[in-house]
Protein backbone atom coordinates (compact mmCIF):
# COMPACT_ATOMS: atom_id res chain seq x y z
CA UNK A 1 0.00 0.00 0.00
CA UNK A 2 2.79 2.37 0.91
CA UNK A 3 4.58 1.60 -2.03
CA UNK A 4 1.78 2.49 -4.63
CA UNK A 5 1.39 5.77 -3.11
CA UNK A 6 5.03 6.61 -3.64
CA UNK A 7 4.68 5.73 -7.61
CA UNK A 8 1.43 8.35 -7.76
CA UNK A 9 3.19 10.57 -5.85
CA UNK A 10 6.29 10.66 -8.07
CA UNK A 11 4.82 9.93 -11.63
CA UNK A 12 5.67 11.77 -14.66
CA UNK A 13 2.53 13.06 -16.57
CA UNK A 14 3.19 12.65 -19.97
CA UNK A 15 1.31 14.46 -22.71
CA UNK A 16 0.36 12.03 -25.21
CA UNK A 17 1.01 13.35 -28.14
CA UNK A 18 1.86 17.11 -30.15
CA UNK A 19 4.32 19.35 -30.06
CA UNK A 20 4.69 19.24 -25.89
CA UNK A 21 5.69 15.39 -26.14
CA UNK A 22 8.30 16.04 -29.02
CA UNK A 23 9.30 18.48 -27.28
CA UNK A 24 10.40 15.66 -24.12
CA UNK A 25 11.47 13.47 -27.17
CA UNK A 26 14.08 16.85 -28.29
CA UNK A 27 15.36 17.01 -25.25
CA UNK A 28 15.01 12.99 -23.96
CA UNK A 29 12.69 13.89 -20.61
CA UNK A 30 11.32 11.09 -19.57
CA UNK A 31 11.86 10.68 -15.33
CA UNK A 32 12.44 7.64 -14.26
CA UNK A 33 9.72 5.90 -12.07
CA UNK A 34 10.29 6.32 -8.21
CA UNK A 35 10.24 3.22 -7.36
CA UNK A 36 13.11 2.06 -9.90
CA UNK A 37 15.10 4.85 -9.05
CA UNK A 38 14.93 3.50 -5.70
CA UNK A 39 16.22 0.66 -6.49
CA UNK A 40 18.82 2.11 -9.04
CA UNK A 41 20.58 3.96 -6.43
CA UNK A 42 20.30 1.51 -3.49
CA UNK A 43 22.47 -0.69 -5.22
CA UNK A 44 25.08 1.84 -6.12
CA UNK A 45 25.06 3.21 -2.45
CA UNK A 46 25.22 -0.01 -0.86
CA UNK A 47 28.68 0.17 -0.13
CA UNK A 48 28.26 3.88 1.06
CA UNK A 49 30.48 6.14 -1.51
CA UNK A 50 31.05 9.74 -0.67
CA UNK A 51 29.86 10.34 -3.76
CA UNK A 52 26.60 9.70 -6.02
CA UNK A 53 26.86 11.36 -9.37
CA UNK A 54 24.35 11.40 -12.17
CA UNK A 55 24.80 12.76 -15.74
CA UNK A 56 21.47 13.82 -16.67
CA UNK A 57 20.03 14.83 -13.33
CA UNK A 58 16.50 16.44 -13.99
CA UNK A 59 14.27 17.51 -11.00
CA UNK A 60 16.81 15.15 -9.48
CA UNK A 61 14.92 11.73 -8.88
CA UNK A 62 17.74 9.50 -8.29
CA UNK A 63 19.33 11.38 -5.35
CA UNK A 64 15.42 11.40 -3.53
CA UNK A 65 16.06 7.65 -4.97
CA UNK A 66 18.86 7.30 -2.99
CA UNK A 67 18.00 9.91 0.18
CA UNK A 68 14.66 7.41 0.31
CA UNK A 69 17.12 4.57 0.64
CA UNK A 70 19.25 5.92 3.62
CA UNK A 71 22.03 7.50 1.39
CA UNK A 72 23.96 10.06 3.13
CA UNK A 73 26.76 11.19 1.02
CA UNK A 74 26.95 13.98 -1.14
CA UNK A 75 24.98 14.48 -4.39
CA UNK A 76 26.99 15.61 -7.89
CA UNK A 77 25.69 15.86 -11.39
CA UNK A 78 25.05 17.34 -14.63
CA UNK A 79 21.65 18.34 -15.91
CA UNK A 80 21.37 20.40 -19.47
CA UNK A 81 18.49 22.06 -19.49
CA UNK A 82 17.37 25.04 -16.93
CA UNK A 83 14.23 22.46 -15.77
CA UNK A 84 13.48 23.17 -12.48
CA UNK A 85 14.56 20.38 -10.13
CA UNK A 86 11.95 19.00 -7.63
CA UNK A 87 13.90 18.44 -4.49
CA UNK A 88 10.70 19.81 -2.27
CA UNK A 89 8.52 16.55 -3.93
CA UNK A 90 11.27 13.98 -4.07
CA UNK A 91 12.29 14.85 0.05
CA UNK A 92 15.47 16.64 -1.34
CA UNK A 93 17.44 19.69 0.84
CA UNK A 94 18.83 22.54 -1.34
CA UNK A 95 22.54 21.22 -0.47
CA UNK A 96 21.42 17.90 -2.21
CA UNK A 97 21.16 19.89 -6.05
CA UNK A 98 23.64 22.29 -5.12
CA UNK A 99 26.38 20.52 -6.46
CA UNK A 100 24.20 19.82 -9.87
CA UNK A 101 26.33 21.82 -12.83
CA UNK A 102 23.69 23.19 -15.69
CA UNK A 103 25.56 22.27 -18.72
CA UNK A 104 26.44 19.42 -21.29
CA UNK A 105 27.59 15.75 -19.67
CA UNK A 106 29.09 15.08 -23.15
CA UNK A 107 31.32 17.58 -23.39
CA UNK A 108 32.42 18.42 -19.92
CA UNK A 109 36.11 18.06 -18.37
CA UNK A 110 35.36 16.02 -15.97
CA UNK A 111 38.22 15.72 -13.46
CA UNK A 112 37.82 12.93 -11.30
CA UNK A 113 36.36 9.61 -11.33
CA UNK A 114 33.15 8.32 -9.23
CA UNK A 115 32.75 5.58 -7.01
CA UNK A 116 28.42 5.53 -7.75
CA UNK A 117 26.87 6.36 -10.64
CA UNK A 118 23.36 6.15 -12.11
CA UNK A 119 21.58 7.09 -14.98
CA UNK A 120 18.60 7.33 -17.22
CA UNK A 121 20.44 9.17 -19.89
CA UNK A 122 18.12 11.16 -22.52
CA UNK A 123 17.39 8.76 -25.10
CA UNK A 124 18.24 10.90 -28.31
CA UNK A 125 18.52 8.60 -31.60
CA UNK A 126 21.01 9.58 -33.82
CA UNK A 127 18.63 11.60 -36.55
CA UNK A 128 18.56 14.62 -33.88
CA UNK A 129 22.11 14.90 -33.28
CA UNK A 130 24.25 16.92 -35.18
CA UNK A 131 27.70 16.22 -37.29
CA UNK A 132 29.71 17.92 -35.13
CA UNK A 133 28.11 15.81 -32.11
CA UNK A 134 28.68 12.44 -33.57
CA UNK A 135 32.46 13.28 -33.96
CA UNK A 136 32.65 13.85 -30.26
CA UNK A 137 30.69 10.93 -29.54
CA UNK A 138 33.15 8.45 -31.92
CA UNK A 139 36.17 9.35 -29.82
CA UNK A 140 34.09 8.50 -26.65
CA UNK A 141 33.90 4.95 -28.39
CA UNK A 142 37.19 4.74 -29.43
CA UNK A 143 38.42 5.52 -26.19
CA UNK A 144 36.35 3.21 -23.99
CA UNK A 145 35.82 0.32 -26.57
CA UNK A 146 39.08 1.06 -28.52
CA UNK A 147 36.52 0.89 -31.94
CA UNK A 148 33.85 3.51 -33.11
CA UNK A 149 30.09 2.70 -33.43
CA UNK A 150 28.05 2.33 -35.72
CA UNK A 151 26.66 5.99 -36.80
CA UNK A 152 22.69 5.16 -36.06
CA UNK A 153 23.48 4.21 -32.11
CA UNK A 154 21.67 6.57 -30.01
CA UNK A 155 23.01 9.44 -27.18
CA UNK A 156 21.61 7.20 -24.05
CA UNK A 157 24.22 4.73 -25.00
CA UNK A 158 27.90 7.48 -25.46
CA UNK A 159 26.67 8.32 -21.81
CA UNK A 160 26.86 5.14 -20.72
CA UNK A 161 30.39 4.85 -22.10
CA UNK A 162 30.94 8.08 -20.91
CA UNK A 163 29.90 7.27 -17.44
CA UNK A 164 31.81 4.22 -17.10
CA UNK A 165 35.24 6.00 -18.40
CA UNK A 166 34.69 7.79 -15.12
CA UNK A 167 33.57 4.93 -12.88
CA UNK A 168 36.33 4.48 -10.26
CA UNK A 169 37.77 1.32 -9.29
CA UNK A 170 35.39 -1.09 -7.09
CA UNK A 171 32.86 1.47 -8.53
CA UNK A 172 29.17 0.78 -9.12
CA UNK A 173 26.87 1.96 -11.90
CA UNK A 174 23.26 1.42 -13.06
CA UNK A 175 21.86 2.27 -16.01
CA UNK A 176 17.97 2.45 -17.23
CA UNK A 177 18.42 1.81 -21.19
CA UNK A 178 16.41 0.91 -23.88
CA UNK A 179 16.57 -2.92 -24.93
CA UNK A 180 17.67 -2.04 -28.29
CA UNK A 181 21.19 -1.50 -26.89
CA UNK A 182 21.49 -5.05 -27.00
CA UNK A 183 19.09 -6.32 -30.05
CA UNK A 184 20.77 -4.57 -32.89
CA UNK A 185 22.99 -6.81 -34.87
CA UNK A 186 26.31 -3.83 -33.85
CA UNK A 187 25.51 -4.80 -30.47
CA UNK A 188 27.21 -7.49 -29.58
CA UNK A 189 30.77 -6.64 -30.18
CA UNK A 190 29.88 -3.63 -27.52
CA UNK A 191 28.98 -5.91 -25.15
CA UNK A 192 31.38 -8.41 -25.33
CA UNK A 193 34.11 -5.71 -25.02
CA UNK A 194 31.80 -4.03 -22.27
CA UNK A 195 31.88 -7.45 -19.97
CA UNK A 196 35.80 -8.16 -21.05
CA UNK A 197 36.54 -4.50 -19.07
CA UNK A 198 33.95 -3.95 -16.72
CA UNK A 199 31.75 -6.45 -14.31
CA UNK A 200 28.49 -7.08 -15.55
CA UNK A 201 26.54 -7.77 -12.03
CA UNK A 202 23.08 -7.63 -13.31
CA UNK A 203 20.21 -7.16 -15.64
CA UNK A 204 16.58 -6.40 -14.68
CA UNK A 205 14.21 -6.91 -17.48
CA UNK A 206 10.49 -6.28 -16.43
CA UNK A 207 7.25 -7.79 -17.70
CA UNK A 208 4.12 -5.70 -19.15
CA UNK A 209 2.92 -5.61 -15.57
CA UNK A 210 6.02 -4.20 -14.12
CA UNK A 211 7.09 -1.54 -17.35
CA UNK A 212 9.31 1.06 -15.97
CA UNK A 213 7.33 3.15 -18.96
CA UNK A 214 3.69 1.73 -19.79
CA UNK A 215 2.97 4.18 -22.57
CA UNK A 216 6.31 4.57 -23.94
CA UNK A 217 7.27 2.27 -27.05
CA UNK A 218 10.45 1.08 -25.38
CA UNK A 219 11.15 -2.01 -23.58
CA UNK A 220 13.72 -0.33 -20.64
CA UNK A 221 15.49 -2.48 -18.73
CA UNK A 222 18.27 -1.92 -16.27
CA UNK A 223 21.94 -2.80 -16.29
CA UNK A 224 24.11 -2.96 -13.14
CA UNK A 225 28.26 -3.25 -13.64
CA UNK A 226 30.75 -2.30 -11.45
CA UNK A 227 34.81 -1.96 -12.31
CA UNK A 228 35.58 -5.24 -10.78
CA UNK A 229 37.87 -8.34 -12.59
CA UNK A 230 34.74 -9.58 -14.79
CA UNK A 231 32.81 -13.03 -13.38
CA UNK A 232 31.74 -15.63 -15.66
CA UNK A 233 28.38 -15.46 -14.28
CA UNK A 234 25.48 -12.70 -13.96
CA UNK A 235 22.46 -12.26 -12.32
CA UNK A 236 19.82 -12.02 -14.86
CA UNK A 237 16.31 -10.83 -12.88
CA UNK A 238 12.41 -10.68 -14.73
CA UNK A 239 10.20 -8.49 -12.25
CA UNK A 240 6.81 -9.18 -12.13
CA UNK A 241 5.66 -6.27 -9.63
CA UNK A 242 6.91 -2.81 -9.27
CA UNK A 243 8.30 -3.93 -5.64
CA UNK A 244 11.41 -2.01 -5.08
CA UNK A 245 11.75 -3.75 -1.36
CA UNK A 246 11.82 -7.53 -3.15
CA UNK A 247 14.02 -6.11 -5.76
CA UNK A 248 16.65 -4.56 -3.60
CA UNK A 249 16.60 -7.99 -1.99
CA UNK A 250 16.96 -9.72 -4.79
CA UNK A 251 20.40 -8.19 -5.73
CA UNK A 252 21.99 -7.92 -2.19
CA UNK A 253 21.43 -11.19 -1.56
CA UNK A 254 25.36 -12.15 -2.35
CA UNK A 255 25.07 -15.60 -3.99
CA UNK A 256 24.10 -15.55 -7.28
CA UNK A 257 21.33 -18.28 -8.07
CA UNK A 258 17.96 -18.89 -9.12
CA UNK A 259 15.35 -17.91 -7.37
CA UNK A 260 11.69 -17.27 -7.79
CA UNK A 261 9.26 -15.06 -5.87
CA UNK A 262 5.93 -13.10 -6.94
CA UNK A 263 7.73 -10.18 -7.85
CA UNK A 264 10.54 -11.28 -9.64
CA UNK A 265 12.39 -14.66 -11.06
CA UNK A 266 16.06 -14.58 -10.69
CA UNK A 267 18.41 -16.58 -12.86
CA UNK A 268 22.05 -16.89 -12.48
CA UNK A 269 23.45 -17.04 -16.35
CA UNK A 270 26.87 -18.10 -17.84
CA UNK A 271 28.12 -14.52 -18.92
CA UNK A 272 29.44 -15.78 -22.60
CA UNK A 273 25.49 -17.67 -22.74
CA UNK A 274 23.43 -14.24 -21.97
CA UNK A 275 26.24 -12.08 -24.55
CA UNK A 276 25.36 -14.95 -27.12
CA UNK A 277 21.39 -14.73 -26.74
CA UNK A 278 20.73 -11.07 -25.81
CA UNK A 279 21.05 -9.50 -22.64
CA UNK A 280 17.42 -8.60 -23.26
CA UNK A 281 16.02 -12.31 -23.55
CA UNK A 282 15.27 -14.53 -20.86
CA UNK A 283 17.77 -18.12 -21.26
CA UNK A 284 17.05 -20.28 -23.65
CA UNK A 285 16.55 -23.88 -23.50
CA UNK A 286 18.21 -26.56 -25.16
CA UNK A 287 15.15 -27.28 -27.08
CA UNK A 288 14.29 -24.17 -28.28
CA UNK A 289 17.60 -24.83 -30.50
CA UNK A 290 17.49 -26.30 -34.11
CA UNK A 291 17.39 -25.12 -37.56
CA UNK A 292 17.58 -21.85 -39.32
CA UNK A 293 14.58 -20.41 -41.09
CA UNK A 294 17.01 -19.50 -44.19
CA UNK A 295 18.19 -23.24 -44.47
CA UNK A 296 14.13 -23.20 -46.05
CA UNK A 297 13.47 -20.02 -47.32
CA UNK A 298 14.35 -16.74 -48.51
CA UNK A 299 13.52 -13.55 -46.69
CA UNK A 300 12.63 -10.30 -47.87
CA UNK A 301 10.74 -7.68 -47.42
CA UNK A 302 7.44 -6.73 -48.41
CA UNK A 303 6.72 -3.86 -51.76
CA UNK A 304 7.64 -0.42 -49.97
CA UNK A 305 5.11 1.93 -52.19
CA UNK A 306 6.53 5.35 -50.82
CA UNK A 307 3.12 6.73 -50.82
CA UNK A 308 0.21 3.76 -50.21
CA UNK A 309 -2.54 6.95 -50.69
CA UNK A 310 -1.38 7.10 -53.96
CA UNK A 311 -0.90 3.68 -55.15
CA UNK A 312 -2.66 1.59 -52.92
CA UNK A 313 -6.17 1.49 -53.94
CA UNK A 314 -9.45 0.23 -53.38
CA UNK A 315 -11.91 -0.63 -55.81
CA UNK A 316 -14.73 2.68 -55.85
CA UNK A 317 -11.30 4.85 -56.32
CA UNK A 318 -10.26 2.90 -59.55
CA UNK A 319 -13.71 3.29 -60.63
CA UNK A 320 -13.86 7.01 -59.65
CA UNK A 321 -10.30 7.68 -61.47
CA UNK A 322 -11.31 5.56 -64.56
CA UNK A 323 -8.54 3.33 -64.35
CA UNK A 324 -8.02 -0.08 -65.87
CA UNK A 325 -7.56 -3.07 -63.42
CA UNK A 326 -4.72 -4.78 -65.81
CA UNK A 327 -2.34 -2.48 -64.01
CA UNK A 328 -3.16 -3.29 -60.91
CA UNK A 329 -2.04 -6.24 -58.57
CA UNK A 330 -3.77 -7.74 -55.50
CA UNK A 331 -2.23 -6.89 -52.41
CA UNK A 332 -2.15 -6.66 -48.80
CA UNK A 333 -1.25 -3.65 -46.40
CA UNK A 334 -2.09 -3.91 -42.70
CA UNK A 335 -1.31 -6.66 -40.77
CA UNK A 336 -4.72 -5.87 -38.97
CA UNK A 337 -6.20 -6.55 -42.64
CA UNK A 338 -5.69 -10.39 -42.06
CA UNK A 339 -6.41 -11.71 -38.68
CA UNK A 340 -6.05 -15.42 -39.76
CA UNK A 341 -3.01 -17.42 -40.39
CA UNK A 342 -4.52 -18.17 -43.66
CA UNK A 343 -5.30 -15.62 -46.55
CA UNK A 344 -8.19 -16.57 -48.74
CA UNK A 345 -9.74 -15.05 -51.74
CA UNK A 346 -12.55 -14.63 -49.52
CA UNK A 347 -10.49 -12.37 -47.00
CA UNK A 348 -9.74 -10.08 -49.92
CA UNK A 349 -13.75 -9.57 -50.76
CA UNK A 350 -14.41 -9.21 -47.11
CA UNK A 351 -11.41 -6.06 -47.18
CA UNK A 352 -13.20 -4.87 -50.49
CA UNK A 353 -16.86 -4.65 -48.84
CA UNK A 354 -15.23 -2.89 -45.77
CA UNK A 355 -13.44 -0.37 -48.24
CA UNK A 356 -10.37 -1.47 -47.49
CA UNK A 357 -7.92 -1.03 -50.58
CA UNK A 358 -6.49 -4.29 -52.08
CA UNK A 359 -5.26 -3.15 -55.89
CA UNK A 360 -2.05 -1.85 -55.78
CA UNK A 361 -0.78 0.39 -59.26
CA UNK A 362 1.82 -2.32 -60.45
CA UNK A 363 3.24 -0.46 -63.41
CA UNK A 364 6.78 -0.72 -65.12
CA UNK A 365 9.15 1.58 -66.75
CA UNK A 366 6.77 1.94 -69.50
CA UNK A 367 6.88 5.85 -70.16
CA UNK A 368 3.16 8.16 -69.48
CA UNK A 369 3.07 9.09 -73.45
CA UNK A 370 2.29 5.10 -73.65
CA UNK A 371 -0.08 4.84 -70.74
CA UNK A 372 -3.68 5.21 -71.53
CA UNK A 373 -4.83 9.20 -70.99
CA UNK A 374 -6.62 8.28 -67.38
CA UNK A 375 -4.19 6.43 -65.89
CA UNK A 376 -1.22 9.61 -67.38
CA UNK A 377 -3.79 12.00 -65.91
CA UNK A 378 -3.33 10.31 -62.59
CA UNK A 379 0.21 10.04 -62.19
CA UNK A 380 -0.06 14.05 -63.38
CA UNK A 381 -2.12 14.62 -60.32
CA UNK A 382 0.54 12.47 -58.60
CA UNK A 383 3.23 14.64 -59.85
CA UNK A 384 1.18 18.38 -58.83
CA UNK A 385 1.05 16.58 -54.84
CA UNK A 386 5.04 16.55 -55.76
CA UNK A 387 4.70 12.88 -55.00
CA UNK A 388 7.84 12.29 -56.94
CA UNK A 389 9.81 13.95 -55.03
CA UNK A 390 8.87 11.75 -51.93
CA UNK A 391 12.38 10.14 -50.66
CA UNK A 392 11.84 6.76 -51.25
CA UNK A 393 10.63 7.19 -54.67
CA UNK A 394 12.53 10.05 -56.32
CA UNK A 395 14.91 7.43 -56.83
CA UNK A 396 13.03 5.44 -59.22
CA UNK A 397 13.03 5.65 -63.08
CA UNK A 398 10.53 6.67 -63.73
CA UNK A 399 8.94 7.49 -60.36
CA UNK A 400 5.95 5.37 -60.63
CA UNK A 401 7.95 2.40 -61.42
CA UNK A 402 6.85 -0.21 -58.60
CA UNK A 403 9.05 -2.38 -56.92
CA UNK A 404 8.17 -6.26 -58.10
CA UNK A 405 7.18 -9.14 -56.12
CA UNK A 406 6.48 -12.62 -57.17
CA UNK A 407 3.22 -13.65 -55.01
CA UNK A 408 4.87 -15.11 -51.76
CA UNK A 409 3.75 -18.68 -50.24
CA UNK A 410 4.00 -17.56 -46.69
CA UNK A 411 3.81 -13.97 -45.32
CA UNK A 412 5.09 -12.97 -41.74
CA UNK A 413 3.26 -10.54 -39.89
CA UNK A 414 6.38 -8.91 -38.13
CA UNK A 415 5.10 -6.30 -35.81
CA UNK A 416 2.71 -6.91 -33.36
CA UNK A 417 1.33 -6.76 -29.61
CA UNK A 418 2.26 -10.86 -29.64
CA UNK A 419 0.42 -11.01 -32.70
CA UNK A 420 3.22 -12.19 -34.77
CA UNK A 421 2.45 -15.02 -36.89
CA UNK A 422 2.58 -17.15 -40.51
CA UNK A 423 0.05 -16.54 -43.40
CA UNK A 424 -0.49 -18.75 -46.23
CA UNK A 425 -0.83 -16.65 -48.65
CA UNK A 426 -3.42 -18.88 -50.96
CA UNK A 427 -4.97 -15.54 -52.74
CA UNK A 428 -1.63 -14.95 -53.81
CA UNK A 429 -1.20 -11.48 -53.27
CA UNK A 430 1.44 -9.60 -53.01
CA UNK A 431 2.48 -7.62 -49.48
CA UNK A 432 3.53 -3.83 -48.67
CA UNK A 433 6.29 -3.15 -45.70
CA UNK A 434 3.67 -4.46 -42.82
CA UNK A 435 4.87 -8.07 -43.62
CA UNK A 436 7.84 -9.72 -44.55
CA UNK A 437 8.01 -12.02 -48.16
CA UNK A 438 8.85 -15.67 -47.03
CA UNK A 439 9.82 -17.43 -50.45
CA UNK A 440 10.15 -21.52 -49.32
CA UNK A 441 13.29 -22.87 -51.47
CA UNK A 442 11.07 -25.90 -51.45
CA UNK A 443 7.94 -24.86 -53.64
CA UNK A 444 6.12 -27.86 -53.12
CA UNK A 445 2.74 -27.37 -51.73
CA UNK A 446 3.06 -30.27 -49.38
CA UNK A 447 6.69 -28.77 -48.65
CA UNK A 448 5.23 -25.26 -48.01
CA UNK A 449 2.22 -26.21 -46.17
CA UNK A 450 4.85 -27.90 -43.60
CA UNK A 451 6.98 -25.27 -43.25
CA UNK A 452 4.38 -22.93 -42.10
CA UNK A 453 3.00 -25.35 -39.96
CA UNK A 454 6.50 -25.55 -38.35
CA UNK A 455 6.77 -22.00 -38.61
CA UNK A 456 3.96 -20.91 -36.66
CA UNK A 457 4.15 -23.93 -33.88
CA UNK A 458 4.11 -21.96 -30.68
CA UNK A 459 7.82 -23.05 -30.02
CA UNK A 460 9.24 -21.80 -33.40
CA UNK A 461 7.22 -18.58 -32.63
CA UNK A 462 8.55 -18.64 -28.94
CA UNK A 463 11.96 -18.30 -30.39
CA UNK A 464 10.76 -14.68 -32.27
CA UNK A 465 12.13 -13.26 -29.20
CA UNK A 466 15.61 -14.51 -29.90
CA UNK A 467 16.19 -13.13 -33.04
CA UNK A 468 13.52 -9.76 -33.23
CA UNK A 469 13.79 -6.80 -31.44
CA UNK A 470 11.68 -5.93 -27.91
CA UNK A 471 9.32 -2.62 -27.89
CA UNK A 472 6.86 -1.32 -24.71
CA UNK A 473 3.61 -3.85 -24.20
CA UNK A 474 5.31 -7.29 -25.60
CA UNK A 475 5.69 -5.85 -29.31
CA UNK A 476 8.44 -7.26 -31.27
CA UNK A 477 9.97 -6.70 -34.37
CA UNK A 478 11.52 -8.86 -36.63
CA UNK A 479 13.81 -7.47 -40.18
CA UNK A 480 14.71 -10.08 -43.08
CA UNK A 481 18.28 -10.88 -42.24
CA UNK A 482 16.66 -11.64 -38.79
CA UNK A 483 14.43 -13.73 -39.44
CA UNK A 484 16.73 -15.68 -41.84
CA UNK A 485 18.12 -16.91 -38.08
CA UNK A 486 14.67 -17.45 -36.50
CA UNK A 487 15.14 -21.61 -35.32
CA UNK A 488 12.28 -24.07 -36.24
CA UNK A 489 13.09 -26.68 -33.08
CA UNK A 490 14.29 -30.01 -33.85
CA UNK A 491 11.05 -31.74 -32.44
CA UNK A 492 9.09 -29.42 -34.22
CA UNK A 493 10.63 -30.60 -37.81
CA UNK A 494 9.95 -34.08 -36.29
CA UNK A 495 6.46 -33.09 -35.89
CA UNK A 496 5.43 -31.99 -38.85
CA UNK A 497 7.69 -34.03 -41.07
CA UNK A 498 9.43 -31.44 -42.56
CA UNK A 499 13.69 -32.08 -42.82
CA UNK A 500 16.05 -29.78 -43.93
CA UNK A 501 17.27 -29.62 -47.44
CA UNK A 502 19.87 -31.85 -48.74
CA UNK A 503 22.14 -29.07 -49.41
CA UNK A 504 22.22 -27.61 -46.03
CA UNK A 505 22.71 -31.41 -44.06
CA UNK A 506 25.94 -32.00 -46.88
CA UNK A 507 27.47 -28.09 -45.31
CA UNK A 508 26.93 -29.53 -41.61
CA UNK A 509 28.86 -32.20 -42.35
CA UNK A 510 31.68 -30.83 -43.85
CA UNK A 511 31.74 -28.15 -40.53
CA UNK A 512 34.82 -28.83 -38.32
CA UNK A 513 33.48 -30.03 -34.87
CA UNK A 514 34.57 -27.61 -33.45
CA UNK A 515 35.50 -24.05 -34.08
CA UNK A 516 37.26 -21.29 -32.27
CA UNK A 517 34.93 -19.60 -29.51
CA UNK A 518 33.35 -16.43 -31.13
CA UNK A 519 35.58 -13.78 -30.27
CA UNK A 520 33.86 -10.56 -32.47
CA UNK A 521 35.86 -7.60 -31.10
CA UNK A 522 39.08 -6.95 -32.78
CA UNK A 523 40.97 -3.48 -31.89
CA UNK A 524 41.08 -1.76 -35.31
CA UNK A 525 37.50 -3.12 -36.31
CA UNK A 526 34.74 -1.11 -37.12
CA UNK A 527 31.61 -1.72 -36.68
CA UNK A 528 28.91 -1.86 -39.07
CA UNK A 529 25.24 -3.13 -38.71
CA UNK A 530 25.11 -4.59 -42.02
CA UNK A 531 27.76 -6.45 -42.86
CA UNK A 532 29.32 -7.61 -38.65
CA UNK A 533 31.94 -6.32 -37.38
CA UNK A 534 34.85 -5.97 -39.44
CA UNK A 535 36.68 -8.85 -40.70
CA UNK A 536 35.38 -11.40 -38.25
CA UNK A 537 33.07 -13.06 -40.01
CA UNK A 538 31.49 -15.94 -38.35
CA UNK A 539 32.51 -19.49 -40.43
CA UNK A 540 29.78 -21.48 -39.08
CA UNK A 541 26.69 -19.18 -40.17
CA UNK A 542 28.33 -18.98 -43.69
CA UNK A 543 28.65 -22.70 -43.71
CA UNK A 544 25.05 -23.25 -42.26
CA UNK A 545 23.36 -20.21 -44.39
CA UNK A 546 22.36 -21.67 -47.97
CA UNK A 547 20.53 -18.59 -48.82
CA UNK A 548 23.59 -16.22 -48.41
CA UNK A 549 24.04 -14.25 -51.76
CA UNK A 550 20.88 -15.25 -53.13
CA UNK A 551 18.62 -13.06 -50.97
C1 LIG B 1 15.67 10.67 -19.25
S1 LIG B 1 15.88 12.16 -18.37
C2 LIG B 1 16.32 11.54 -16.78
C3 LIG B 1 16.16 12.52 -15.68
C4 LIG B 1 16.29 11.95 -14.28
N1 LIG B 1 17.65 11.51 -13.99
C5 LIG B 1 15.35 10.80 -14.09
O1 LIG B 1 15.81 9.68 -14.20
O2 LIG B 1 14.16 11.01 -13.85
C6 LIG B 1 17.38 12.74 -19.04
C7 LIG B 1 17.76 14.15 -18.66
O3 LIG B 1 18.96 14.47 -19.35
C8 LIG B 1 18.94 15.84 -19.69
N2 LIG B 1 19.93 15.99 -20.77
C9 LIG B 1 19.76 15.91 -22.10
N3 LIG B 1 20.92 16.09 -22.73
C10 LIG B 1 21.87 16.27 -21.78
C11 LIG B 1 23.27 16.50 -21.81
N4 LIG B 1 23.92 16.56 -22.97
N5 LIG B 1 23.93 16.65 -20.64
C12 LIG B 1 23.25 16.57 -19.46
N6 LIG B 1 21.93 16.37 -19.37
C13 LIG B 1 21.25 16.21 -20.51
C14 LIG B 1 17.50 16.09 -20.07
O4 LIG B 1 17.16 17.46 -19.95
C15 LIG B 1 16.77 15.23 -19.05
O5 LIG B 1 16.44 15.98 -17.92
Amino acid sequence: MKEATVIDQHAQVLPSSGPKREALREKGQFWTPFWLAKVMAAWVTELRPKTLFDPAVGPGTFFGGARAAGYTGRCEGYELHEISFDGDRLGLSPNDLSRVVVGDFIGAQLSRAFPAIVSNPPYIRHHRLSDERKAELRQIAERVLGFSLDGRVGLHVYFLLKCLEYLASGGRLAFLLPADVCEGISSRPFWNRLCERFRLEAVLTFDESAAPFPKVDTNAMVFLISNNTPLDSIRWIRVRKRDSEAIVRSLRNMKIENRDNTALTCYKRKLTEALATGLSRPPRTALSHGTPLSHFARIVRGIATGANEFFFLTNEQITEFGLEKRYFVRAIGRTRDCRDDTLRTSTLAALEAQARPTWLLNLDGTPKERLPTRLRSYLVAGEKQKLNERALIQGRRPWYKMERRTPPPILFAYLGRRACRFILNEARVVPLTGFLCVYPWDTRHDAVRKLWRALNHPATLENLAFTGKSYGGGALKVEPRQLDTLEIPKAVLQEVGLEPPVATELLLLEEPASLPPRRSVQKSGKMNSTKGFGPTVDKRSRLKNPASGRA
